[in-house]
């Protein structure tokens, strides 16, 4: 197994018992996961970029939650609108979106 060169978080609200339930999941961030996943598809970079689902990051009302290791960077109120730049500018280009990073 290859590790990957970046690894998306996107918060779902996962709870211990399988559940999706929170702030996140109800602001449509299972539908960022499937964008990311299909970005990460379109650009080729499935053996560079992982995408995982996660439970609570405990900020909720900065949600929807996406954090990306190993830089550390963490974005707030991400929306379908912001997938797509978030590729291109950070996983692509190595530029931190700022206007999302919390
Ligand atoms: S539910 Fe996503 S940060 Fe709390």
């Amino acid at each position: 197994m290859n590790k990957p060169k970046r690894h998306i978080f996107v918060c779902t609200s996962s709870r211990i018992n399988g559940q999706q339930k929170g702030y996140c999941h109800a602001n449509q961030s299972v539908e960022l996961v499937e964008q990311f996943m299909e970005e990460i598809t379109d650009r080729d970079l499935g053996g560079e970029v992982f995408v995982s689902n996660t439970g609570c990051f405990g900020i909720c009302e900065k949600g929807p939650i996406v954090v990306i290791y190993p830089d550390n960077v963490w974005y707030g109120a991400v929306s379908s609108d912001d997938v797509e730049e978030i590729m291109e500018e950070h996983i692509e280009n190595d530029h931190i979106v700022t206007r999302l990073e919390i």
